[in-house]
Formats: C-alpha cells, structure tokens, sequence
C-alpha cells in the first residue's frame, strides 16, 4: 500500500484542500487534529487521524512515526519560530524525507516584514536540517474575504482596510493546495521555493466591484486611516502583536509591493489558477 502523507492544520485555508486533493487522488492521508470537534470530520472523510498540539511537542511523537513526507503548516501565532522549529526538530528524529512548507510570499525579502522574517526562519531550519524540502511562498489568500471579512460584507455591505488603493495579486487556497500535493506527491520538486500568486493584481475598489457584481447588492470598500484600522481591530479582540503584523502587511499591499503575477501555479499544477471572480461565486454564501 501507498505510504500516508502528513497533512498538519487540515482543517485550516490551505490544509482542506490538500487533504481532499489528496484523498480524491486515491493518496492514503494521516492529519493531526487539534480541536476535538475535528476528529470526526477528518475521520469520515476518510483519513487516520491523530491528535496533537504543536505546543506540546511531546504530543508529536507518534504523529510522524512512519511518515517520510509531510505537507508542514504552523500557525499564525507569536512563537511560531520556535513552534516550527520543534516541528522540524520532531521529523528529523522521526527520518522524515521531505518537507512541503507553508511559508509566505517575501519570506526571503530583507529586510522584509516580521511576518515574513518569521516564516524565513523556520524555512532556515528546515535547511539546516538537511530534510529535502519544498517551500510555499503564497500571496495573501483569496479565502481572507470570505472567513475575515465575510460578516462585514453580510451585515454592512462594506469591508474596511488601511490598504489604499494598492493591488495585490490574491491567490486561492485551493491552488495553493494544488502545488503542494504536486510537490508531495511527484518528483522534481525538491530544494525549489515557489512564489504563488493569482492570475491577475486586484486593487480593493476592484474587489469590492465584483464582490457587488457576484451578490448582486452594492458592496463597498473603505479605505481607512492606520489609526481607524488599529482601532477596529482591537475592538475585535485582535491581540496587539497581530495588529502590528498585519499592519505591516496593510502597508506593503498599499506600497503595490505585493502586486507581481507569476506563473507558478500553473507551471507546477498545468492548470491556470483561479481568478477572484470565480472565488466570489463559490464562495457566495459566506458575503449573504
Ligand atoms: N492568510 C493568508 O492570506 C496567508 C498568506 C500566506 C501565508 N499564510 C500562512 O499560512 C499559515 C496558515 O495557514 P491556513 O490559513 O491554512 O491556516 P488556518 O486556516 O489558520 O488554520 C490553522 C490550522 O492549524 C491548526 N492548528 C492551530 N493551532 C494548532 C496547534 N497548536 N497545534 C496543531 N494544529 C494547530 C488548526 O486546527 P484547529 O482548527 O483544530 O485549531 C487549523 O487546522 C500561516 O503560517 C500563515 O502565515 C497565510
């Protein structure tokens, strides 16, 4: 029988979809379940699952006993450096042969953003750790609109970000999934770094213009002051490290420093990836 993969955050953006794109190409899937209420969904739909938390690296032991290939995520939280770096640690003890990371578009920027900064350091000890890797480096995903800002855009017909006018070529998790299991799953990919973007550079106002089209109500989107932008965000709760970590963010999708479109994903998956109007119609229900 065909060796399992590893899938890690298989609930997340990203993680559903390697995990269904692995399964539908007949590749048997292990996952690591962190919340309880997942277990039975990952079960059903047909992989072994194993509970585990990244924080408790004790917990991982088990999860890659007999695993060579693994589609590696962490987290966005603020010990994600030493989070990833138990990680690699783990499967390296464990004779893991290759990593496919979920990384981020200008991890290898200096001097970048800490978001990114972040990211490159946990590549770097996939590097150090001599395992055959494959890094992701995504644009910002498509999905964001939907699971961040779907509410806003149901409740108030508008989405409201510091960003300007600037264009930002978005990328669909499903595709980005679509590299990995190519990665994961055929040769060639080895000691590459991908860049991944969408097929074209939306600016906001174009967003919201085929958000409106494809719900068929007047979708806006505001463009609002740094200070505006904080402050709603720390009235929803968002941590402080997170708010100046997406600021950073906000300032290079504003500067158009995250606007190139390249051929990536098709090159790597032999299909052209999915455009934002396509997203909006399949994800329709999440902006009614
Ligand atoms: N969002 C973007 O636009 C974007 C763009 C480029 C790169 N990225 C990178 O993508 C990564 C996030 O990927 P995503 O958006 O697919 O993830 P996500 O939707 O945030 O989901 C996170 C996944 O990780 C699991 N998880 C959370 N905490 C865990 C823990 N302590 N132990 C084990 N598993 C845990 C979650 O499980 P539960 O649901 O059970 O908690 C879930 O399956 C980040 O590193 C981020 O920097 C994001």
């Amino acid at each position: 029988m065909e060796e399992k993969i590893l899938v890690t955050g298989p609930t997340g953006n990203v993680g559903t979809h390697v995990v269904r794109q692995l399964l539908a190409a007949g590749v048997p899937v292990r996952t690591v379940a962190h919340s309880r209420n997942s277990i039975e969904a990952l079960r059903k739909a047909g992989t072994e699952v194993f509970e585990a938390d990244f924080g408790e690296p004790g917990s991982m032991h088990a999860v890659f006993d007999g695993i060579s290939r693994v589609f590696l995520l962490t987290p966005l939280v603020p010990h994600m450096v030493r989070m990833g770096a138990t990680l690699v640690e783990e499967a390296k003890k464990a004779g893991v042969k290759h990593i496919v990371r979920l990384s981020g578009m200008g991890a290898d920027a200096a001097p970048g953003i800490t978001l990114g900064r972040w990211h490159r350091e946990v590549e770097r000890e996939i590097e150090d750790s001599g395992i055959a890797y494959t890094f992701l480096r995504p644009n910002s995903f498509m999905q964001t609109y939907a699971v961040f800002f779907g509410e806003s855009i149901k409740n108030r017909d508008a989405f409201y970000l510091p960003a300007g006018d600037g264009k930002v070529s978005l990328v669909d998790t499903r595709d980005v999934a679509g590299v990995a299991v190519e990665a994961l799953t055929k040769k060639g990919h080895e000691g590459k770094a991908y860049t991944l973007t969408g097929p074209e550079a939306l600016s906001n106002t174009r967003v919201s213009e085929i958000l409106s089209e494809v719900t068929g109500r007047a979708i806006r989107y505001v463009d609002v002051s740094d200070e505006s932008a904080r402050h709603r965000m720390k009235n929803a709760q968002i941590p402080d490290w997170l708010i100046d970590v997406l600021m950073e963010l906000y300032q290079l999708h504003r500067e158009g420093a995250t606007s190139a479109v390249l051929p990536t994903v098709e090159q790597v998956t032999g299909k052209p990836p999915i455009d934002f109007r396509q997203f909006a119609l399949d994800h329709v229900e999440a902006f009614k």
